[in-house]
């Protein structure tokens, strides 16, 4: 195997190597940094749910329970649940993957009844009381998506409304009836709140980003072998050569040929240098066995 051919294949190898290594680690952290994105997003939308559901507790339903129109026929826009459920279906208007519910195993407005791997989120909940989020993946049906639920617990503002029906406002039985959203314990976890965030955007643009960095790294390693390459042959394999011919002719009898040209002070030069006084010190030999 010629000299250039053992130095590609060490070149070809470690790039090889060290470019498996950097693609991995950056394809992890691409995909880390776009579900890292998803989070905060689903976070923000938590947030604004859940800053809906204070404003309209602190400072809407005191307003609208002065209506008189309140006790003859219940205004849902007095409850936290009804507003923070129906401002974010405003928002799927403009952004229809996302979703929040407040996912419910025994619901006032059966809607909110909690489907097979909502009821499981709201029983890890109750399991782990200390437990203040829960993340976790699903494929939905318009692809990935990440959801965050944090969970709800009956505080004694909410038992009004879902202990006792004789408790609850009597225009809120008219429209709800008495059968459904009742018996909730003071502290017990009885719903969750679930943002669901798509994942397949930013999913898709990480996959991107990396490919494009997989053509920047193979383009650099090329561009670095090659000059690599040219390096090697006009600093190594072309000075060696020039010697190696020069040996060559010597062997074949030619002794009184021109010194060769050695410049510098490294090894070729070192060896261009040996080789010319080899040459003069042969032509001498020679020179005394002739005479
Ligand atoms: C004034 C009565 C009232 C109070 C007080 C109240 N709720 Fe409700 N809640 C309702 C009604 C009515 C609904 C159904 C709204 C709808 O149609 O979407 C509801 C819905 C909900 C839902 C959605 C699931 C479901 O049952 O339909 C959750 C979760 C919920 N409430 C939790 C709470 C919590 C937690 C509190 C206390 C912080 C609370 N509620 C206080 C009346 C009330």
């Amino acid at each position: 195997m010629k000299l250039l051919s053992k130095f590609n294949l060490i070149v070809f190898v470690l790039f090889a190597i060290g470019g498996l290594i950097i693609s991995d680690f950056t394809k992890g952290l691409l995909i880390h940094s776009a579900r890292n994105e998803v989070l905060r997003e689903a976070e923000l939308m938590m947030a604004s749910a859940s800053s809906v559901r204070d404003y309209t507790a602190s400072d809407l339903a005191p307003l609208l329970e002065q209506n008189p129109q309140h006790h003859e026929k219940f205004l849902p826009e007095t409850v936290p649940a009804f507003a923070a459920i129906n401002t974010f279906q405003k928002l799927r208007e403009m952004y229809p993957d996302y979703t929040y519910h407040e996912a419910t195993l025994n619901p006032t407005n059966p809607v909110h009844r909690a489907v097979d791997w909502e009821s499981d989120v709201i029983r890890y909940f109750a399991d782990h009381p200390g437990q203040k989020q829960f993340i976790g993946e699903r494929i939905s049906a318009t692809g990935p998506s990440l959801y965050l639920a944090r969970p709800m617990v009956a505080g004694p503002p909410c038992l009004e409304c879902h202990s006792r029906p004789a408790l609850a406002p009597a225009a809120m039985i008219t429209r709800y009836g008495s059968d459904n959203g009742f018996g909730w314990k003071e502290g017990s976890i009885v719903a969750a709140q679930i943002v669901s965030v798509p994942m397949s955007v930013p999913i898709e643009n990480a996959t991107r980003a990396f490919h494009l960095l997989l053509v920047y790294i193979l383009v650099t390693l090329f561009v670095v072998a090659v000059v690599l390459d040219l390096g090697v042959f006009f600093v190594v394999i072309r000075p060696i050569k020039v010697v190696a011919e020069a040996a060559d002719r010597a062997s074949k009898g030619e002794i009184n040929a021109p010194r060769l040209a050695s410049k510098g002070k490294d090894e070729i030069a070192a060896l261009t240098a040996a080789f010319n006084r080899m040459q003069v010190s042969l032509a001498k030999a020679l020179k005394m066995l002739g005479n």
